[in-house]
């Protein structure tokens, strides 16, 4: 696959693993291209049962690459829109096992995962307005499905932290694991998925999101409208710049 998006078949389960642990897993474009791939190949292939999505090392995910942010803004049809669309149209379970940082895309992802299981080092943030951006990945329908408008917009308007407890009692999560446990537990219930036969599965999948989709497509053409307007702004390149030079952004004069 390639050695920032690693890819193994245990038993029908297709697990992939992000792997950039110096940079917390945050997601380059090369690593958006192998899970577009990763999700397709898996849609495609009858003898994977279902995928478990999870990161390397200590943390799950940081979301996009900041670094390269701006080049992707301004890239035609960057291939985290065609990364998103392949996970949004998978067609069996998608188990997710997060632990450490799950920011941005590394968190907006959980919504869409079928189960997802934390580790108590969770740290979960929708840094969209601190970064002077708009929720992204039909996320700004999903948290709201998933937790009640209220919770949601509550973690959107406040970039707050959400801790694996919090992830819990709001539904983000459907249980809390020592880190150590997180993978072996997330794999037992992949397994559990994997005993049954594949098109059930995927008859399951499609009655479950049925109702979600059509929403999901709303959201993420009114997120797409906000995002051209906000990627690039004033607020954005402040917000972007005071993180690469690691000091607070101030938004005064934006
Ligand atoms: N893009 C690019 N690099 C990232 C990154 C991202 N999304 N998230 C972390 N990194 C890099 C850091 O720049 C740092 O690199 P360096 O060691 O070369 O300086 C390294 O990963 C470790 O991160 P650091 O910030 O030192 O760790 P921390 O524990 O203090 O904080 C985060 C972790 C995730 C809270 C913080 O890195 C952060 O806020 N990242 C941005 C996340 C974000 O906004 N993502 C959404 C994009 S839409």
């Amino acid at each position: 696959m390639s050695e920032y998006l690693l890819a193994e078949k245990i038993d029908g389960i297709q697990v992939l693993t992000l792997n950039r642990p110096q940079k917390k897993n945050a997601v380059n474009t090369e690593m958006w291209i192998g899970l577009r791939e990763a999700f397709r190949a898996a849609a495609a292939d009858d003898s994977v049962r279902c995928l478990l999505l999870c990161g390397a090392g200590d943390n799950f995910c940081s979301g996009v690459d900041l670094a390269s942010f701006n080049d992707a803004a301004s890239a035609e049809e960057h291939p985290f829109e065609s990364a998103a669309r392949a996970v949004v149209e998978f067609d069996k379970p998608l188990i997710a096992a997060a632990q450490g940082v799950a920011v941005g895309g590394g968190a907006t992802v959980l919504f869409h995962a079928d189960m997802v299981y934390v580790g108590q080092s969770l740290r979960l943030r929708l840094p969209f307005a601190s970064l002077g951006l708009v929720p992204e990945w039909g996320s700004s329908y999903m948290l709201q499905a998933n937790i009640g408008a209220q919770r949601a917009a509550e973690l959107f308007y406040t970039a707050g932290w959400v801790d694996a407890d919090k992830a819990l009692d709001s539904g983000i999560a459907a249980a809390v694991l020592p880190d150590a446990e997180l993978f072996e537990y997330a794999l037992g219930k992949a397994r559990e998925v994997a005993q049954w036969p594949v098109n059930a599965l995927r008859e399951i999948k499609r009655s479950l999101r049925v109702h979600h989709l059509p929403a999901i497509d709303k959201a993420i053409e009114v997120e797409q409208a906000g995002m051209m307007r906000q990627a690039g702004s004033a607020e954005n390149i402040e917000a972007i710049t005071a993180f690469l030079e690691r000091r607070q952004p101030d938004f005064s004069k934006c």
